[in-house]
């Protein structure tokens, strides 16, 4: 028998690969995660598709046909609201989200980016490490307030970067870490052992490092 189940509702733009880890790791008898819906702002998105094969609920929602960003994340809340989710997870949605989205779900949403926050926020975050010439990369779950991929660090998974690393294989790494990180930290939340606090993110009642819980190759 399932613990207490937590509800929660994942938006996704794409692939899906972390959805799929999100799904498998659900599957555990002790696991309270429960995937109500995947929703996405594209109807092709791979990710719906694997929501359909695992029997999830999905919904597709075109941001094109809204006049504006308001107008379209207040139709997604509606959306989301519907299946009253107790976390809404971000995996791969490429949305700018208004302040009132974010506010709607304060200390109840998750994003995974794949850098280590702060550094390279926005996009092409592997050829940026790379031409930084750094020797650690990796990805990061943070908690979403209105400062984009700027939210309260919960996880960071960090590689070192090898000499003939291209964005491609420096991605491939990054992903298998991505895998690893979001359902042990969505799995933390469900469990009510990760939470945001005033002053940054909580696990087990501890605030965290600035950098999160980190966890190195
Ligand atoms: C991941 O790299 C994630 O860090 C970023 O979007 C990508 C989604 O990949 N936010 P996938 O669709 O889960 O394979």
């Amino acid at each position: 028998m399932k613990p207490q189940t937590c509800d929660v509702v994942v938006l996704l733009s794409g692939t899906g690969s972390n959805l799929q880890a999100l799904i498998d790791d659900a599957q555990q008898a002790d696991n309270p995660v429960r995937i109500r819906a995947v929703i996405s702002n594209r109807a092709e998105a791979y990710g719906l598709q694997r929501a359909r094969d695992a029997g999830i609920d999905t919904r597709s929602l075109d941001h094109k046909a809204f006049e504006g960003r308001e107008a379209f994340d207040a139709a997604l809340i509606e959306l989301i609201d519907v299946f009253e989710p107790k976390l809404v997870v971000l995996a791969g949605f490429m949305r700018i989200l208004s302040a009132d989205f974010v506010r709607h779900y304060q200390g109840r949403l998750l994003n995974i980016h794949p850098s280590l926050l702060p550094k390279y926020k926005g996009l092409h975050t592997h050829q940026r490490a790379l031409e930084a010439g750094d020797t650690d990369h990796g990805c990061s779950v943070h908690f979403v307030t209105e400062e984009l991929d700027g939210g309260p660090l919960v996880v960071q998974a960090v590689i070192p970067v090898e000499l003939h690393d291209t964005p491609h294989s420096l991605a491939q790494r990054v992903h298998v870490r991505e895998h690893l990180i979001y359902p042990m930290a969505v799995r933390w939340f469900a469990e009510g052992r990760l939470s945001l606090g005033e002053e940054g993110a909580l696990l087990d009642g501890q605030l965290l490092a600035a950098c999160g819980h980190l966890i190195r190759n």
